[in-house]
């Protein structure tokens, strides 16, 4: 018996019960997170309350920042962040073409347009000769990705902070992530937005956050979440409190529940294990992966500041991608792609605009990306069974 576990999203959670197969994804979930969750469940106290309000001050702890938001997801994270810059409508945001969808259409939710930004090759990151021209070209905004965990280019901050346009980090990759100046935090940026989805180096299933030095930033984000009402359900219950609220702003629902928050908290306890776990196993993929022909890892240099979210490889030029997967499908290896790039979903057409460089490089990659399982719980042995089956599947399926 297969199941293949499938989020209402659509997602692939990649999940497999069959045994001896090797899941794309596999959340590390041990006894205390379980205990963490009951004892919220006992509790009796549900959505936002004091496991939320812990959470975002650790999480702001270990960052290094002075303020951390938790909300729903990435994607609500990306879109408070986009409103509080209060733009008028239809203004540009520089987007990678290279993202989850979720990147662009929180500027579209915000009333912006997103403009689509091509990519490097080595790194899948934007390409900040891209950027640089379609910041001539005229941006109010650029939504910058850590592509698989790695940190964009310092030239992504430069460019941006010459020409004084805000620049927000989708950091859903990127928890633990550094780059020359430390952390991934939002400091050097409006903010960055993590994701605590259930595929992420740290899940509570679903989830996000907004972390700043803008607490200006941080008390806008805090009633945005919760319809713009000016005190949260959390105080509004203490006992002798008033129970009237004033709302300040047409915000949207996307609070962070204790539940989750609790296996939150539980996660960043040992999140310096899970990372280092993850760092051992990218090492043995690199290392098996230098002797098959044709593979090009991403990037092609281990990054020391990556957060090792994604094993991302690119397939020979010419190889066909759904038949390397049907066969490592067959061997009872789950593989994903990271991205399918923005500019080929024909659905997107009216939102999405190109920038003045095209996409031309995330095009080219399109059919060749393949990512594969990579996650704590992984073993490695299944590291060597997924590279020996990569390397038989791109012999038989390369031109
Ligand atoms: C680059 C990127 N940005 C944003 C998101 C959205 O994250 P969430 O599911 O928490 O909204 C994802 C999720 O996979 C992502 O990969």
């Amino acid at each position: 018996m297969t199941d293949t576990t499938v989020s209402p999203s659509g997602r692939s959670t990649g999940v497999r019960t069959h045994a001896g197969d090797v899941p794309f994804s596999l959340p590390s979930i041990e006894e205390d997170d379980i205990e963490a969750v009951t004892a919220t469940l006992r509790s009796r106290w549900l959505t936002t309350g004091g496991q939320s309000l812990e959470f975002e001050r650790e999480l702001a702890d270990y960052l290094g920042v002075q303020h951390a938001v938790a909300v729903a997801s990435c994607t609500h994270a990306l879109e408070i962040c986009l409103h509080y810059l209060g733009l008028p409508a239809g203004s540009r945001v520089g987007v990678p073409d290279w993202t989850f969808v979720s990147t662009a259409l929180s500027a579209v939710h915000a009333g912006y347009q997103p403009v689509l930004i091509d990519i490097e090759e080595h790194t899948l990151n934007l390409s900040p000769v891209s950027l640089d021209a379609a910041l001539d070209q005229g941006l109010d905004a650029v939504v910058g990705v850590h592509f698989g965990g790695s940190a964009v280019r310092e030239d992504v901050h430069l460019l941006c902070a010459d020409r004084a346009v805000p620049l927000v980090e989708d950091a859903a990759h990127a928890l633990g992530a550094s780059d020359g100046n430390g952390l991934v935090n939002g400091r050097r940026s409006v903010a960055a937005c993590f994701s605590f989805y259930a595929t992420k180096n740290l899940t509570s299933g679903e989830g996000g956050a907004i972390t700043t030095e803008n607490g200006d930033l941080a008390d806008f984000a805090r009633t945005f979440r919760l319809h713009g009402m000016s005190r949260d359900a959390w105080k509004r219950y203490l006992p002798g409190d008033g129970f009237l609220y004033d709302v300040n702003s047409a915000g949207i629902k996307a609070n962070f529940p204790d539940i989750l928050a609790a296996l939150a908290r539980s996660q960043l306890r040992r999140f310096s294990q899970l990372q280092a776990r993850r760092r051992r196993l990218v090492g043995r993929y690199r290392h098996n992966l230098a002797q098959v022909r044709g593979i090009s890892v991403v990037p092609p240099h281990a990054d020391p500041g990556s957060a090792d979210h994604l094993m991302v490889v690119l397939l020979p030029p010419g190889t066909s991608r759904p038949r390397v997967v049907a066969e490592l499908h067959r061997a009872g290896i789950s593989t994903s792609v990271h991205f399918q790039p923005l500019h080929l979903f024909r659905g997107m057409d009216k939102h999405f605009v190109l920038g003045p460089t095209g996409v031309g490089t995330a095009d080219r990659l399109a059919q060749r990306a393949l990512s594969l399982p990579l996650y704590p719980d992984l073993t490695d042995d299944q590291v060597d069974r997924v590279c020996d089956a990569l390397a038989l599947a791109v012999l038989r399926h390369a031109p």
